[in-house]
């Protein structure tokens, strides 16, 4: 069996290479205490390094959620934000910046599934994920100026990217919350599901569909994407050739043309 870690604020379901990770601090909403980010910290090393063939590829795609019915996160964690000097926030900051570096790092499809409140740092980290899902009761925000406060987790860099300057702007100067169907109207999320269940029916039933691809391709698929995005054209286009001929160094890709032109099922490796 895979040992992916056992953590005091996570915990982590692994069915059928589908790894359900969900923030359980309910009582605070499942604010990103400094526990809370050291220990997504730690649990997405553990499935990066998982992700070799070595190690039999045990997490082929990761859904992202939060415990407790009413939170996916509910931000920062302002209790531990009220006493900070400038420059432990700035440490703050970077540590859980990192980790939504990581979440894009990782080589498979991190799904955020949020079910009730994602605001502030909590939308950021569901930013972070490869695309968002939402439930009816999902409402996002980035109320940061209601504190005296700016986004510090990537709040200011990935709402532009997701939804446009414009929109961005709009949501980070009032503080608004916005309900599940303007989060899909603006290209946030991208589907609404009625209830959590369905929710993570969806999720799951999205990454199933991805888990038999070449688990390789999926990750250089990934990393074109992210490395690529904001760059100039020809800069993006650049990253893109490279990760296409590094596709042509791994087994899988023979396995995938091969079996094409046999006219046969291609069975991947992750190798
Ligand atoms: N940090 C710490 N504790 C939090 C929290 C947070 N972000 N959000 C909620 N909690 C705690 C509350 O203090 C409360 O604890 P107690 O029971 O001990 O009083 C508990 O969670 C339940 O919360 P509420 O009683 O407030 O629940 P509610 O249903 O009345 O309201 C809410 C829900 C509207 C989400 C409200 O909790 C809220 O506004 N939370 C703060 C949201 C916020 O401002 N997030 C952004 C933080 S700043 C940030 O994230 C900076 C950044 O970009 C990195």
């Amino acid at each position: 069996s895979t040992d992916l870690g056992s953590y005091a604020t996570l915990e982590l379901d692994l069915t059928d290479g589908i790894l359900t990770l969900t923030v359980n601090r309910p009582q605070a909403l499942n604010a990103l205490s400094q526990q809370v980010i050291s220990d997504l910290w730690k649990a997405f090393t553990a499935i990066e390094d998982s992700c070799t063939h070595d190690a039999g590829w045990p997490v082929r795609g990761v859904i992202l959620t939060g415990a407790g019915g009413k939170a996916f996160v509910a931000g920062a964690d302002i209790r531990e934000m009220a006493s900070m000097e400038p420059d432990d926030a700035a440490e703050y900051a970077r540590s859980a910046q990192g980790v939504t570096l990581l979440i894009e790092k990782v080589p498979v499809p991190v799904i955020a599934a949020v079910d009730g409140f994602a605001l502030g740092g909590g939308c950021e980290l569901a930013l972070a994920c490869d695309f968002i899902y939402a439930s009816e009761a999902a409402q996002f925000g980035q109320p940061e100026v209601n504190l005296g406060l700016v986004p510090g987790f990537g709040g200011s860099v990935r709402l532009p990217q997701r939804v446009g300057l414009g929109p961005a702007r709009e949501l980070i100067y009032t503080g608004r919350r916005i309900d599940a169907a303007e989060a899909l109207r603006l290209g946030l999320v991208n589907r609404v599901l009625p209830t959590r269940q369905e929710l993570l029916a969806a999720a799951r039933a999205t990454l199933g569909e991805i888990a038999p691809k070449a688990p390789l391709a999926v990750g250089l698929a990934k990393q074109s994407i992210t490395g690529a995005y904001g760059l100039h054209t020809g800069q993006g286009l650049e990253i893109e050739a490279g990760l296409f001929r590094e596709a042509f160094t791994t087994e899988d890709m023979r396995e995938g043309t091969t079996a094409f032109l046999e006219k046969r099922k291609a069975s991947f490796a992750g190798k």
